[in-house]
């Protein structure tokens, strides 16, 4: 087959969005509309990927870096098919041109291959029948059934207008024909645009067949327009998620209280309690549980652990048959080992734990590396920072830190040593010796307390 160049609209200002944040940058699922749209359309391989934007789309080209992006500006919305007219330059004279929007961000990559392979050398258009079809262009049909036309909702008579077959506007055109054929578009309609649609009825006219796709579900070819659609979206796509899930075996206390704003990879037998959201790219590999109301962002959760809920992980790495929390926060660059436990109120950021050490309860170790089978003690802080620089603790093999330890880095408390409860540690703690650095505690015998006088 012919070489496929794809062009996504999305200069639309996104006006009744009522933000700062160009329309087709507002994200579902965690990633903008327009980066969805523009992964669903490699997955075509296609040989030119041209984005339309608008005037003041800066920040749309900034937000998408990416070098396969060929950029092409409308300064003035004046249409969509003034908009195609935009990316023609960058588009080659073989081959055929698919058109997709940017703020119809659920579309799925087979609904489009059928729409390619149907469209063949000729023209093909994504269609739908909806029992409300209000606003949508309608299919026009001869009396063979052939599509001859679409007739924009302001332009439609009443017989028209009651037509309930629409475009959902995305369509494949061979790219030979778009420049003839733009070029004879003209505004003298009720909107007073460049109408893509019109190319329809031109490619008939030239003899073309123009193939219609009924989308396989109408969300696919939903739009965004305003908050209350994006939100609508929203949840069909965690929806979505959720049933994918369960197919694949992952256990869900309930598939409509799981969010997934990113990509979740999982092992067999997953389980995952309520209000859970998975942000960036998480793995839970085989027999992991996750309690209620937990959030995990970029986080790899080995064999068999469970975190319990109220848990709040980012950027670490939990080790295999690890229990955390409840109410355990682990931030970027914890890195547990085998076995490891972190219970409630402890937070533990850039810092290594090896196999069967216990982090209990209300503890901060930040910058630490910290041996195995180590037992730190409630309220136990690495005092890391001094304002300005950031300092490492290190903690040997089998160290027992006693509650209340405040370890001054940088420190070092070598294998096998213990801390008295208590102590703030300023100097190496020797191995395998018990170190006590508090006030010793004394008594005073036959002290009296002061008595008011009456
Ligand atoms: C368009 C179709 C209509 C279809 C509907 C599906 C036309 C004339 N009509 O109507 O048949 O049923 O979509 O939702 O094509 N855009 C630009 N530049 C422009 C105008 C639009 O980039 O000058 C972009 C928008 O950002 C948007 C898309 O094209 O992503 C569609 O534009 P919109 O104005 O929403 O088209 P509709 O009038 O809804
Ligand atoms: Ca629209």
């Amino acid at each position: 087959m012919t070489d496929l160049s794809i062009v996504v609209l999305a200069a639309g200002k996104g006006k009744r969005m009522y933000s700062s944040l160009p329309k087709v940058l507002h994200p579902i699922g965690g990633r903008p509309m327009l980066a969805r749209v523009l992964d669903t359309a490699r997955t075509l391989s296609p040989s030119r990927l041209v984005v339309v934007y608008g005037h003041g789309g800066e920040a749309v080209r900034a937000a998408l870096p990416d070098a396969d992006i060929v950029w092409a500006e409308q300064a003035e919305q004046l249409g969509t098919g003034h908009a195609l007219k935009m990316a023609l330059p960058a588009l080659p004279e073989t081959g055929r041109t698919l058109v997709l929007y940017g703020d119809v961000p659920l579309i799925e990559a087979s609904t489009l291959e059928a729409l390619v392979a149907a469209a063949g050398d000729e023209a093909a258009l994504l269609t739908d029948v909806l029992d409300n079809p209000t606003g949508y262009g309608r299919i026009v049909r001869s009396a063979d059934g052939a599509i001859s036309a679409i007739v924009e909702d302001k332009d439609c008579t009443p017989d028209e207008r009651a037509i309930r077959e629409i475009n959902t506007g995305m369509l494949v055109l061979p790219s030979a024909r778009l420049a003839g054929w733009l070029a004879e578009l003209r505004n003298g309609n009720a909107q007073g645009e460049y109408y893509l649609t019109d190319v329809v009825a031109l490619a008939v006219r030239d003899g073309l067949t123009v193939h219609g796709v009924q989308v396989p579900a109408s969300w696919q070819a939903a739009g965004v327009n305003n908050k209350v659609q994006l939100a609508e979206l929203e949840r069909i796509l965690q929806q979505n998620q959720a049933h994918a899930l369960l197919e694949a075996g992952v256990t869900l206390a309930d598939p409509a209280r799981i969010d997934i704003r990113g990509r979740l990879e999982h092992g067999r037998d997953v389980s995952i309690d309520i209000n859970c959201v998975f942000e960036g790219d998480v793995v839970l590999e085989e027999g992991v549980s996750i309690g209620a109301n937990c959030v995990l962002k970029n986080v790899h959760v080995a064999a068999h652990a469970r975190i319990a809920p109220f848990s709040h992980l980012e950027g670490a790495k939990v080790g295999p048959a690890c229990r955390i929390g409840p109410y355990a926060r682990l931030r970027p660059g914890a890195q547990l080992a085998e076995g490891v436990h972190v219970g409630n109120f402890v937070e533990i950021k850039k810092s290594e734990i090896g196999a069967g050490s216990k982090v209990n309860h209300l503890t901060y170790i930040g910058d630490a590396s910290i041996g195995s089978h180590v037992n730190v003690g409630a309220g136990t802080v690495t005092c890391n920072y001094d304002g300005v620089n950031k300092f490492r603790t290190l903690i040997g093999d089998g160290v027992f830190v006693g509650s209340g330890s405040m370890l001054v880095a940088p420190v070092t408390l070598e294998a096998g040593a213990t801390i008295a409860a208590g102590s703030v540690i300023t100097k190496t703690a020797p191995a395998d010796a018990l170190t006590v650095a508090r006030a010793r505690q004394t008594s005073i015998v036959g002290w009296k307390r002061p008595v008011k006088k009456s």
